[in-house]
């Protein structure tokens, strides 16, 4: 049996940062995400009788060719294929080959790591002829090891409960893809890839001096965002959007050791989209943890952001995306 899945990264509004359970990626707090409609991950997914052939192939973001994965990624994958028969309460092996490609820069703060294994996740329930809820599903792709993968499972705009517990920590869609056009413009300042994993990161997380003031807001800038977001907006919802970016990165940045994900060209392009607000084309940043930048505007505003941002000397390339489905088998 051969089969493709499709599934997009997402950009977290509200971010998710350290965990309560390292185990079962149960996080501290609510997120709030939009999956990305042209950051996607595609797999082709073979189902081996052969239990002893479990391999991946990879063509990485403007890549021509396959190569093959590898054994650290290789590891990620079977560490997570045994957590997904658990859950799935299988006890037979399977072998398989896939075949994974993505439409963006990896280990970049376009959340990579969302789009491949919430791809994985339901390509082990289909392998595994399990039909799971969308709730069902989150939960597996969160048992992944990357908790952002849990919502690019559901459609749209998505909402992860922390929960208390790996059954009560699921994501779900809270509004449909086509509910609200606003725009995340990517600004690739560069394909580098990171040399911290958010995994790594999430671990230290509290060694923060400021992280319990953070949770003890979090609760607020939540019902802000999601009010602003609910009520359309633009203005309440970026200005909340962007200062949660800041209050993220200050973290993450006095976090010991701390993680500095910006780079010498994030400054000039948060201070440029500042600075065109000023002048009256309304945008506002968010960033993950990586060094690129997302652009937040509205549809209308596209061409004006486009032609600017071409413009400048550090941005390598721009990915429009707007709000889309989750994970599907194509
Ligand atoms: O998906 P993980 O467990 O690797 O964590 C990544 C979390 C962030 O991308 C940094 C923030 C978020 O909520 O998307």
């Amino acid at each position: 049996m051969v089969f493709k899945i499709k599934s997009p990264a997402n950009i977290a509004f509200v971010k998710y940062w350290g965990q309560k359970d390292h185990q079962n990626t149960l996080p501290f707090n609510d997120s709030f995400s939009m999956n990305l409609s042209n950051c996607y991950t595609e797999l082709e997914f073979e189902v081996l009788e052969d239990v002893l052939i479990r391999e991946m192939e990879i063509r990485e973001f403007k890549a021509t060719e396959y190569k093959k994965a590898t054994e650290a990624e290789m590891n990620k994958v079977l560490h997570f294929y045994t957590n997904a028969k658990e859950f799935l309460k299988v006890t037979h092996d399977i072998g398989f080959r896939i075949k994974s490609s993505n439409s963006f820069p990896k280990k970049a703060g376009i959340a990579s790591s969302a789009s491949f294994f919430s791809a994985l996740a339901l390509a082990f329930a289909h392998a595994f002829k399990k039909e799971l809820s969308q709730k069902e599903l989150s939960i597996l792709a969160r048992l992944s090891g990357s908790g952002s993968a849990s919502r690019s499972i559901p459609d749209g705009f998505v909402w992860w409960h922390a929960g208390s517990d790996s059954e009560s920590s699921f994501a779900e869609s809270i509004a449909t893809a086509n509910e609200w056009d606003i725009v995340d413009m990517v600004l690739v300042l560069s394909g580098q890839e990171k040399k911290v994993s958010s995994a790594d990161g999430h671990i230290l997380a509290t060694t923060s001096p400021y992280y319990v003031k953070r949770q003890e807001q979090l609760p607020t800038i939540l019902d802000t965002i999601k009010t602003a977001f609910q009520n359309k907006d633009f203005t309440a919802f970026g200005t909340a959007v962007e200062q949660e970016a800041i209050n993220f990165h200050s973290i993450l940045m006095t976090q010991q050791p701390p993680l500095y994900f910006w780079s010498n060209k994030t400054i000039p392009c948060i201070k440029d989209i500042v600075n065109q607000r000023q002048n009256g084309l309304e945008g506002y940043f968010t960033i993950d943890a990586g060094e690129n930048v997302h652009l937040l505007c509205q549809k209308k505003d596209i061409t004006s952001f486009e032609n600017y941002f071409k413009a400048q000397d550090y941005v390598e390339d721009i990915i429009i995306n707007y709000a889309c489905e989750g994970a599907k088998v194509v």
